[in-house]
């Protein structure tokens, strides 16, 4: 079943796409290298269950992040009779090339608002950054393969701590200058509040109109859903979240997992939001996450099961006194 079940609440959109992005950003700073053939199945079971967007994999440097060296491989490897759009992180030309290549549904360039984030992550200024996705764009152009951008350390950065919300607006201007306008803003470590989040996404709607937001959070500080509503009450339509919370980025200190996809569509679903996923079956994909990595994952619908599981009255004692 995936229909809602619980009342609209009034503000929020109707309906939204939830953006797997568990098998890149989840499983990148896991230090096992999961078998290809079990990242396979695990996006082939998420589609399974009603995703139709996920960010699969990373087309970086293999030694900067090993996890993702089989990138084409897993691509090559996931369904792709259901429609679910497939994407990857691409930092620079080769990334784009071997993107193109492997036939990924669209590219996800990325950068930091924060000048030190950027540093670590992918070892150049901004300014390099942006001078480099001219080329990607290109070979992205050839292959007809559209081009997503995402912004890091967008509600905070682990070095430098506030991040100026003009930051966040240069760079979303600098992706629509190259006609980039499927925007993600992440929230690498945690910092996004409810509040930020309401500023941020007034801002970019006034300055970058035609940009398409999806937001991005990491719940490393446990208002990661509180986020997700700030969102919703902007008519923000797109998150991005992964399966059982697993992730964290390698290149950011204390970062810990994203947002959890079956607590997201939980939630969704008792807010009267769409997004076509089966809260069950997802569960199931999430537990068997939870096997293939070998450690209890921080979801908490996984554990406590959706709101109205009822258990016998014989299942825990009475509290005698
Ligand atoms: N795919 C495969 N190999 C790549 C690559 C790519 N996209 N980009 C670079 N390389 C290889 C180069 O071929 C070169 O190999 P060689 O030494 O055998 O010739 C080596 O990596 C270094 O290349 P260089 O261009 O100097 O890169 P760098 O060392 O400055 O690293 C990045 C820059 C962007 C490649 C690297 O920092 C990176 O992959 N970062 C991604 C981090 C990430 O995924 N973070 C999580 C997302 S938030
Ligand atoms: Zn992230």
């Amino acid at each position: 079943m995936t229909a809602p079940t619980g009342h609209h609440v009034k503000g929020f959109p109707q309906t939204v796409s939830v953006i797997e992005v568990g098998p890149r950003d989840g499983l990148q700073s896991e230090p096992e290298f999961m078998p290809t053939d079990k990242k396979i199945a695990l996006v082939n079971c998420q589609i399974e269950a009603g995703i139709r967007h996920l960010e699969v994999t990373s087309f970086v440097s293999p030694r900067a992040v090993p996890q993702m060296r089989d990138a084409a491989e897993v691509l090559a490897g996931i369904d792709r009779t259901k429609g679910a759009v497939l994407t990857a992180l691409v930092p620079n030309a080769k990334g784009a090339e071997r993107a193109a290549e492997a036939g990924v549904d669209a590219m996800v360039v990325f950068m930091s608002a924060s000048e030190s984030h950027n540093l670590k992550n992918v070892n150049r200024t901004r300014t390099q950054s942006l001078e480099g996705f001219a080329e990607i764009v290109r070979i992205a152009g050839d292959a007809d393969i559209p081009v997503f951008g995402a912004i890091a350390t967008a509600f905070g950065c682990p070095f430098e701590g506030d991040v100026p919300i003009n930051s966040v607006v240069d760079i979303a201007r600098a992706y629509r200058d190259m006609g980039i306008t499927m925007l993600s803003l992440g929230d690498t470590t945690g910092m996004a509040t409810p509040p930020l989040v309401q500023e941020r996404c007034q801002a970019l709607g006034q300055t970058v109109p035609e940009a398409d937001i999806a937001l991005h959070f990491h719940n490393t500080r446990g208002v990661g859903l509180a986020c997700v509503y700030a969102g919703l009450l902007e008519g923000i339509t797109r998150y991005e979240a992964s399966i059982g919370g697993l992730g964290g980025c390698p290149f950011a200190p204390k970062a810990t997992g994203n947002i959890c996809t079956e607590d997201l569509v939980y939630m969704l679903d008792e807010c009267g939001v769409e997004s076509g996923i089966d809260l069950r079956k997802l569960v199931d994909v999430s537990r068997q996450a939870e096997t293939a990595i070998g450690r209890i994952l921080p979801g908490q619908v996984m554990k406590a099961g959706p709101r109205l599981q009822t258990y016998g009255m014989d299942s825990v004692a009475t509290a005698n006194g």
